[in-house]
């Protein structure tokens, strides 16, 4: 199997995100992220690691896009940090931060790769998080403020678009669960957030249109298949609500469908109190492509002790089941069906996986880092991908995750997700084995 495999006008990148490279994290004009912040709080993040100076990016952009080069990728897709754009949220701009993207996006056409932009990838500045963040309604002010600077400063440049990483992922993390940037808990706080996201999800979409010629604009949802523990009633229906939460929970809102209810009183509650039908039309757009980013399939057992859901996830290490050095199962085969799933709606025009990749405790033997299990990984995935694409599902491109080791939000800087090593102590790049990989897949 090469990359040729799967047509000349498949698009092939690495992505990454701003707060998890740059970086630069308190200099040059930016202004604090809520990531900032909430990794100075005491056993937030694994081992009190901090994103203060990441990979270092933001110094060493140009080596970097050179690697993506060598690697042989024609994509690379990258977030902004909002706060560097905005230090407080909106109004006053840094104009040093946005001379820094014009750089970064410049060395990417100068190395012709095709930068893609991720518009919010979590790191929203703590100016709004102290405002109530996602939770309070003037958000999608602030959000449509940035989208629209982001749109004007960088459409002439900038055609691949992503407006917002993982509505699931940050609000689930971050305002219900509190293991993620803000921290907050509860189900108000998550549905708040929800709505808020979701609408800016489409607006942002929208504002791209008006603003960019030529617009590609997609936005990545997170997805997981979801397998019941038994067939037993229970463990079927804690299923599919989980299926709900986690899959089509912010997709089917993007889709014109609003949210999904499934006869759940907990989500037709939400339903009716924040979702009206000026909301509905207002979450949907009809995006070029729908970014798909899958890590795990779930397994999920009933439990009556977990509030509000009820869902108790079974995990990959006691299944003994393969899994990554996150715990994360390794399923090829899941992956081609949460494809085929997503694929189902008629609204859904194009797919692109726009983020997948394992983390495993790399070797390193003579120098050289050994990272077989990665390539591996990578040779099913992409099998089950050709798969799902020959049997007609329209996939524009596939984007791994990611470029290098970097700051892996909670887990600090031990999760090691990266193509290529760093050495976090001298910021020394080393090639893995699955980057040579990469560089020999991509060269047929
Ligand atoms: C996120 C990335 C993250 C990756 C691995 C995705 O959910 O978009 O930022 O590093 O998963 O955990």
């Amino acid at each position: 199997m090469y990359s040729s495999d799967f047509g000349k006008d498949f698009l092939w990148g690495v992505a990454t995100a701003a707060a998890q490279i740059e970086g630069a994290a308190s200099v040059y004009g930016k202004g604090p992220s809520i990531w900032d912040t909430f990794s100075k709080k005491p056993g937030k993040i694994k081992k009190g690691h901090k994103p203060d100076e990441a990979c270092d990016f933001y110094h060493r952009y140009e080596q970097d896009i050179a690697m993506v080069k060598t690697l042989g990728f024609k994509v690379f897709r990258m977030s902004i940090a909002w706060s560097r754009i905005f230090p407080l949220g909106g109004g006053t701009v840094n104009a040093e931060g946005v001379a820094f993207y014009h750089e970064v996006i410049d060395e990417c056409l100068k190395n012709d790769l095709i930068p893609m932009v991720t518009l919010y990838h979590w790191d929203l500045p703590e100016a709004l998080s102290k405002e109530g963040g996602w939770t309070a309604y003037g958000i999608n002010n602030a959000f449509n403020e940035y989208a629209l600077f982001c749109a004007k400063e960088y459409g002439d440049k900038v055609k691949q678009w992503i407006v917002i990483n993982e509505p699931f992922g940050f609000t689930s993390l971050g305002y219900m669960l509190g293991v993620h940037a803000p921290g907050l808990t509860g189900v108000t706080n998550f549905f708040e957030a929800a709505l808020h996201t979701a609408i800016a999800q489409a607006d942002g979409a929208k504002i791209l249109r008006a603003e960019v010629n030529q617009a590609v604009i997609g936005t990545a949802f997170s997805c997981s298949e979801i397998v019941p523990y038994s067939h037993s009633d229970q463990d079927v229906m804690i299923a599919k609500r989980t299926d709900i939460l986690m899959n089509r929970f912010f997709l089917e809102p993007a889709l014109g469908l609003g949210f999904p209810t499934g006869n759940w009183d907990v989500l037709e509650k939400f339903a009716i109190s924040y979702s009206t039908w000026r909301h509905q039309s207002r979450m949907a757009f009809d995006f070029d492509f729908i970014g798909i980013q899958n890590y795990f399939p779930l397994v999920i057992k009933y439990n009556a002790f977990i509030p509000v859901v009820q869902a108790w996830e079974v995990k990959a290490k006691s299944r003994k089941v393969p899994h990554t050095a996150m715990g994360w199962e390794i399923n090829a085969d899941s992956f081609y069906r949460i494809i085929k799933q997503f694929a189902t709606y008629p609204q859904v025009k194009n797919i692109m996986i726009t983020e997948n990749g394992a983390a495993f405790h790399d070797k390193l033997i003579d120098g050289k880092i050994e990272d077989g299990e990665r390539v591996d990984y990578f040779k099913a995935y992409l099998a089950a991908m050709l798969k799902a694409k020959n049997e007609g599902i329209n996939i524009t491109g596939y984007l791994a995750w990611t470029l290098m080791d970097n700051f892996e939000w909670a887990e600090g800087y031990q999760a090691r997700f990266g193509l290529v090593h760093n050495d976090f102590k001298t910021q020394q790049r080393t090639i893995k084995q699955s980057g040579y990989w990469w560089q020999e897949f991509l060269s047929k």
